[in-house]
Formats: structure tokens, sequence, C-alpha cells
């Protein structure tokens, strides 16, 4: 920006961000923010002026990882003490003291419900020199704050933080009130709160305006979603018809409240896609029941006969921890053959990390000792492995539709006069991957299927696109890469 000849530079903003979606939609909010403040983005921490860690308190390793980059950072503050170190979102909420001790040149610790007042918690560190603290005080509180951040996040979105241009999270609603005992996010996002249906259709139609044609809806318990009499499939329903969405999926499901009204919405609204995840967390009523989630395994294997019975070729997703505290070898065998008969898509599996703050960690003794916790990971997932094969391989010899993402991780690798490997999802959250033309990202095409492992479908293209060899080869393209963990639920 010129003034009286001089070139100022635009401050620059490093933002790492660890955890689930719920956070890396926050980031976009962040960036988007201090954007209209001046700010871009910087891709290390040497440059920046400002230097963020958007946190993730679930398991321990989470922190860990950020607690180390803070301890790299001491240095670099002596250096340039005007940098700005903050550290933002869950782990902010919820170890305040803990940060003082361990980074002191820390400036900024600013809690999920506080994210809005960024810019002006930079100015202050800045003016004063002085740490600058924003968290929600309690749970009560952070009911308003988080109204708040509702309110003043809707126009601040920035699509340059997204996965990519044709996909975006929508949240609809904040926090949690079923308290697992294992489970932190009840303390640090504070009680469950739905958006009104009104700002989420106003959301949805900006993005649609923007190019967005899949959107992802996001809780950490999605189903409970309810404001006044609407209900999630209510807003399934009244968003479905807006013009440019394709796709529209939501995340996180909790098994109690999978209501047939849900299904059936799934079921007869073309653009809600047929996928669902939905976190069993254990297959052993001991185990459920000392997790407080209130369902029997029992409960959770008919609510998975509904789903199938409801909406034809759904395809479910789950998550487990294996060694929470008391899980025998009996009790794990259980959880085995639930995995082993359930025909996820996909788990993502845990070892128990206790939690400081939690009525597990109160209550229970973390007795399984974190070799066996490794085996039983191990174990879990080569069954869910073998699963997820025979689940992929039945789409060998279908067509499917996919919604093209961009080149795959690995283009770069592909032989330079080649078509370059793209990546996209199918509705029912497959990855699938087929040589084509980067200029397809974005949209929807038609794949037959002819290969498969456990993770990926392969595939090519069915019609209108041919790839003249050698036409995208040079392809300096980094797409976003989506991010591994599902949102807790
Ligand atoms: N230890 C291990 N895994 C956990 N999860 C939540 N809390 C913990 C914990 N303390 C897992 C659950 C959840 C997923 C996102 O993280 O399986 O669904
Ligand atoms: Fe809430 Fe999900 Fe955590 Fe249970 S696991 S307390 S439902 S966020």
């Amino acid at each position: 920006m010129p003034i009286s000849g001089k070139i100022i530079p635009m401050p620059k903003l490093y933002l790492e961000t660890v955890g689930c979606q719920m956070n890396v939609l926050d980031s976009e909010l962040v960036v988007g923010s201090l954007r209209r403040h001046g700010y871009e983005l910087t891709e290390t921490t040497d440059d920046a002026d400002v230097i963020f860690f958007n946190t993730c308190s679930v398991r321990q390793h989470a922190e860990d990882k950020i607690y180390s980059a803070l301890g790299r950072l001491r240095n670099h503050k002596n250096k340039f003490p005007d940098a700005i170190i903050g550290v933002l979102g869950c782990m902010a909420q919820k170890d305040q003291d803990l940060i003082k001790k361990r980074a002191p040149h820390v400036d900024i610790i600013c809690g999920t419900g506080q994210l809005a007042q960024l810019p002006t918690l930079i100015k202050d560190a800045r003016d004063t020199g002085a740490l600058q603290i924003a968290l929600s005080l309690d749970r009560t509180e952070s009911r308003h704050e988080v109204e708040r951040s509702f309110e003043s996040y809707d126009p601040m979105r920035d699509p340059s933080m997204r996965p990519n241009r044709f996909q975006a999270y929508v949240r609809i609603m904040i926090g949690c009130d079923k308290f697992c005992t294992y489970c932190i996010v009840p303390s640090v996002r504070g009680p469950e709160q739905s958006r009104h249906p009104e700002q989420i259709a106003a959301e949805v139609r900006q993005l649609a305006d923007e190019g967005v044609k899949e959107i992802t809806l996001l809780g950490q318990t999605v189903n409970s979603y309810h404001h006044g009499s609407s209900r999630l499939s209510d807003l399934l329903a009244r968003i479905h018809d807006t013009a440019g969405i394709e796709r529209i999926k939501f995340i996180t499901n909790f098994p109690k409240d999978m209501t047939d009204d849900l299904l059936q919405a799934v079921r007869d609204l073309p653009k809600v896609c047929p996928y669902l995840h939905v976190p069993a967390q254990s297959g052993c009523n001991e185990i459920l029941k000392r997790m407080k989630r209130m369902y029997t395994v029992e409960f959770y294997r008919d609510m998975l006969s509904r789903c199938r019975e409801i909406v034809p070729d759904v395809a479910i997703s789950s998550d487990f921890i294996v060694g929470f505290c008391g899980e025998t070898e009996e009790s794990f065998a259980k959880t085995c053959d639930l995995v082993g008969e359930a025909k996820f898509k996909n788990s993502f599996i845990f070892k128990y990390s206790p939690r400081p703050g939690t009525r597990g960690h109160e209550l229970y003794d973390d007795d399984v000792p974190e070799e066996v916790k490794k085996r039983r990971n191990n174990d879990l997932l080569a069954i869910q492995n073998a699963a997820s094969l025979q689940d992929h391989r039945r789409y060998i010899g279908q067509r499917v539709e996919v919604l093209v993402e961009g080149p795959s991780k690995n283009a770069w690798k592909l032989d330079a006069n080649g078509p370059l490997q793209l990546t996209g999802r199918t509705r029912t959250d497959h990855i699938v991957v087929f040589d084509g033309n980067p200029r397809l990202a974005g949209q929807t095409m038609e794949i037959d299927i002819d290969d498969a492992t456990s993770f990926t479908l392969y595939g090519k293209v069915v019609t209108g696109e041919q790839i003249a060899v050698g036409e995208c080869c040079e392809m300096p393209v980094e797409i976003g890469e989506r991010i591994a963990l599902p949102l807790i639920g």
C-alpha cells in the first residue's frame, strides 16, 4: 500500500491448526477476520508478525504437539520480541495457567468463544506488552458468547482457508451437553447451542453464491440440532433447494439421536448424501456404561439396521476408543465383534487418553497399559481395514458420481508427460483416485471403479474430458489435505 511514496508491507499471519473440523472452520474465520485487518498469510513462522496455534485438547498427544511448537518459538521470541504469539481454542480455554507456566513468551490466550476479539487482542498485546487473556469464565457465560460469535463470524469467511473452493463447512451448533466421561469437549466448547435456521440458510446461500457446491453441516452431536421446533430434518429440508448447492453432508451424529425423521430426510432429499458418521466408541455394554454413552450395543446395532433399512446403500463410519479404564480382553473382544460385523465404511480408532477435568479421569484408573492399548489399536484397525476393503470392493464394476477435489497428494510423483492423478469423493464419502485434467476440480464426474484398497477406490472418467498427454504436467499444486480427524461425537 503506497503512502507518501513508501511501501508499507502487510503484516503477516502464521496459523497452525490442530484437531477437528470445528477447528478448521474456526481458523477460516480467524483468517477472514485478520485479512480484513490487513493481514496476509505466511507459510513459516520466520517472517510472521503474528503466530497463532489453534489447538485441540481431545487427546494428550495434540497438546504435546503444541507445547513442542511453542518451545521451539522461545528463541524466536527473544530474537523478534515484536512477534505476537497466541494460543487459541480448546487448550487455551482449558489450560491458561499451564500455558503461562510452560510458555511464558505467549502474548495471547484466547478461547473458542472469543476468537472474534483477536484483532483487538493483538493490538492490546502490542500496545501494552502484557499477556492478553480472553476466555469464557463458565459454561453459562459461554452461552452468550457463542450466540455473539455466531453473529459476528458470518461475514468473515475466508475461502482460501477451505480444503478447496467447492467444499465448505457450516456450523449449525456448538458445544455439547452429553458429558461422555472420557471427553473434554463439554468443558472447553461450552453448552450445546443450536444456531437459528434462518442464519444457517443465509450462510448456505452466501457460500453457494461464492461457488461452493458441497456443504458439511458441523456439530459435536449434529443430529441433536434443535432450534425451537426445528430439528435437523427440518433444517435439511429448508436448505435443500439452495441453488448451486449439490451435496449436503453432516457430521458428527450421536447414536441415540438418530431419529427416523432424520433418516427419512436423508432418503428423500436428493442432495443430502447417504453418509452417516455415528461413533460407537465401544462394543461392550459395561464400557459404554462407564463412558456414559447412554445406549447399549444392542441399541447401536438396531440403530445401524434402522439406518440401512430406511436409507438404501447408506455408508456408515464410526469412532472407537480402545483401552478405556476397565477394558478387559473380554470387553475388547466385544468391540472387535461389533467392528467385524457392522460393515463400517471406515472407523477412526483412538487409544484412550486420560483428560484431567473429565469424570472418567476423576472416577476411574487409567489401568490399561500403553502397550496393550497399542496392540488393541492395531488389532481393531486390522479388523476395520479388512471390512473397509470388503466394502470398497463392492464398488468394483460400478459407476459412481464423484465431486473432483483436485490433484491427489502424490500427483507430483507421476510421469511428467502423463495425465495427473486426481482425487474426489463419492456421495457416500468414499475417496476415489483417477487420472484427469486438474481443470475438472469442482466438477461432478462419473467414474467407473476398477480397483480398490482399504482406503481408496480407483477408476476411470466415464465420458467428456479426454486427457491430452502432457497437457497437465507442470503441477506445483498442493491442494489442502482433508483433515484426518473426525469431529467428536
Ligand atoms: N481419549 C481418546 N480418544 C478420545 N476421543 C474423545 N475423547 C478421547 C479421549 N479422552 C475420541 C472419540 C471421539 C473422537 C473424535 O475422539 O472417539 O469420537
Ligand atoms: Fe459430546 Fe461427543 Fe464428547 Fe460425548 S464424545 S461429550 S457426545 S463431544
